[in-house]
């Protein structure tokens, strides 16, 4: 089994306890820090993603969000998000995703988003291009700021929450609409769907968008961080485009 077809298949079993336990509402929930809740689900759907990997390449390392980083030393890095979403899966809004990416040396090379309440299965390789449920996606064409839909994730401290409510009032004025989805993973993947324009995120974690970006990447758009420089997995913040509004962007958040 390949590290893709391994991705898709744990990220669809991972989908169907969420879908699951979504309309059951049967989880309970933790605070984790003031603005940050964690549920019995985030946990179920990691245990699933991690045995799935463990048994078929018992060699790589792994970053989860719930249970952190293993201490395997590899080449191989995955990088998981079980629950990406887990604000808008408590409060019933189905815009939430399982997000598994696969780092090698540093960079990522594959990618997989997988959105249960609508069956949506994004996935990328890296060099060979990026699909929704087997059909090729490619960012969009917008380059007029005022044409485009835009969207924002902020991570959980104070630096992160005041940097987006720094450039929010800029954005919604300027382009068509600007808007917070509250799944960072889907977010990247609607951008390089060519749904929306671009993604901005001050206080990113890797595991947020480490599938998203190759996704945004092999559809044809550019991710960097705040500054310019392109997102690698060490960044703390990501902007993800089109690549055509990328520099007027980065104008207008700094
Ligand atoms: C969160 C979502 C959200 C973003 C937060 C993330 P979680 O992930 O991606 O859109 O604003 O920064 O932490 O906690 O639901 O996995
Ligand atoms: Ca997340
Ligand atoms: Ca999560």
């Amino acid at each position: 089994m390949t590290a893709l077809q391994l991705a898709k298949s744990t990220s669809k079993q991972a989908g169907k306890e969420l879908k699951r336990l979504f309309y059951s509402r049967q989880f309970t929930t933790q605070l984790k820090s003031k603005h940050e809740i964690v549920t019995t689900a985030d946990k179920l759907a990691e245990k699933i993603i991690i045995s799935g990997i463990n048994e078929q390449f018992p060699d790589h390392a792994i970053l989860a969000e719930e249970s952190g980083r293993n201490k395997k030393k590899s080449d191989y890095l995955w990088i998981i998000d079980p629950l990406d979403g887990t604000t808008n899966f408590f409060m019933h809004n189905p815009l939430f995703s399982v997000s598994i990416g696969l780092a090698y040396k540093n960079e990522v090379v594959m990618g997989v988003v997988y959105i249960p309440i609508l069956d949506e299965l994004y996935y990328a390789e890296k060099g060979k291009g990026a699909f929704v449920d087997g059909k090729r996606i490619k960012v969009s064409k917008t380059s007029d700021i005022k044409d485009t839909f835009l969207t924002f994730c902020h991570g959980n401290k104070l630096t992160a929450l005041n940097s987006a409510i720094n450039f929010y009032g800029k954005l919604k004025k300027t382009a068509r609409d600007f808007r917070q989805l509250g799944s960072a993973a889907i977010e990247c993947a609607y951008v390089a769907r060519g749904i929306t324009d671009a993604i901005v995120i001050p206080g990113v974690k890797s595991w947020d968008v480490a599938a998203g970006t190759i996704l945004v990447r092999e559809a044809g758009g550019k991710v960097s961080d705040l500054k310019g420089k392109d997102w690698t997995i060490k960044s703390n913040d990501i902007l993800a485009t089109n690549g055509k509004i990328e520099k007027k962007l980065l104008n207008l958040i700094k």
